[in-house]
């Protein structure tokens, strides 16, 4: 399967285990795929729904994809945007990364939004305390070469062509507002922070969270999808243990790299948790728990 990776890049992002999350996604063609935790969007973008409500808490991914669909972000004058930035970056190196950053941190334009998140460390997007963008620069003068610049335009071109022909809503909001909008024609995903990792100002999530959103799920006249952990090598994730018989739940493995090395990959059991039955499930034998 094509994966079409999204113009903004974030921790936690689905692009490995996009197939494995379509192929058991069940949209009725009358409903809208909401999206309360969207990140970089991938896994919506990529299921291309009719109608679709995407929101996150964060305020500067949903301004950047407003901005998309008011034609304010356009792949071409992003383009022009970062081949300006680029050669600027090219001749000063970090301390033109570190004058967007701080340029981004008072007056919060997606243009300077983008740049940071593709040339920031790790592709993170972390912000601190009072909400400042925090992340490093990424040590790579030269990032903007033509051909990267290429890619990110035709990953931004794609989410263009689609918010004109799709009817696509992206609202900055809590989770729990979104998921009580849901009606039954909806079809709701899921992918909340997961509990103690890449913790920042816009990914804070306690234990209380987890235990709100599964009330709110298993009241939810929606079908859901909720992507989340299962286990690691240490450790087990108690609070799905306690949904096993309520809902249906499917395993899969995954590695996460921990910083450049192949050496430095972390396995983990994803797991993904319906309150349907997936017809898929019928068609072929699959591993779940
Ligand atoms: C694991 S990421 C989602 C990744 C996404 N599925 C992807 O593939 O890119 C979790 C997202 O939840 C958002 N978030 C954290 N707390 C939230 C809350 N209380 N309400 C809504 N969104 C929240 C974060 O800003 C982050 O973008």
């Amino acid at each position: 399967m094509k994966v079409h990776v999204p113009p903004i890049k974030c921790q936690g992002i689905k692009t490995k285990l996009i197939g494995w999350i379509t192929e058991f996604a069940e949209l009725s063609p009358a409903g809208r795929w909401v999206e309360p935790f969207m990140g970089s969007g991938v896994v919506g973008f990529n299921m291309r729904p009719e109608r679709a409500l995407f929101a996150d808490i964060n305020p500067h991914i949903i301004t950047f994809y407003n901005a998309i669909k008011s034609g304010y972000v356009t792949a071409t004058k992003a383009k022009a945007f970062l081949e300006r930035e680029g050669a600027f970056l090219a001749q000063k190196g970090e301390s033109h990364y570190y004058q967007i950053r701080e340029r981004f941190n008072t007056g919060q334009d997606p243009f300077d939004f983008l740049f940071l998140s593709r040339a920031c460390f790790n592709g993170v997007i972390r912000f601190n305390k009072k909400g400042r963008y925090n992340v490093p620069f990424g040590h790579k003068p030269e990032r903007f070469a033509p051909a990267y610049v290429t890619k990110i335009t035709n990953q931004i071109r794609y989410v263009e062509s689609a918010v004109r022909q799709y009817d696509w809503s992206f609202v900055c909001a809590d989770f729990q507002d979104i998921i009580r909008s849901c009606t039954e024609a909806d079809f709701l995903y899921c992918d909340p922070p997961y509990a103690g990792r890449h913790t920042d100002y816009f990914n804070a999530w306690s234990e209380k969270d987890e235990q709100l959103l599964l009330e709110l799920l298993s009241a939810t006249p929606a079908k859901f999808m909720l992507s989340t952990w299962h286990s690691n090598k240490y450790r087990q994730n108690l609070m799905l243990a306690q949904q096993a018989d309520r809902f249906l739940v499917l395993t899969r493995e995954h590695f996460y790299h921990v910083g450049a090395s192949e050496g430095n990959r972390n396995a983990m059991i994803e797991a993904l948790v319906l309150n349907y039955t997936p017809a898929r499930l019928y068609e072929t034998s699959v591993c779940y728990k």
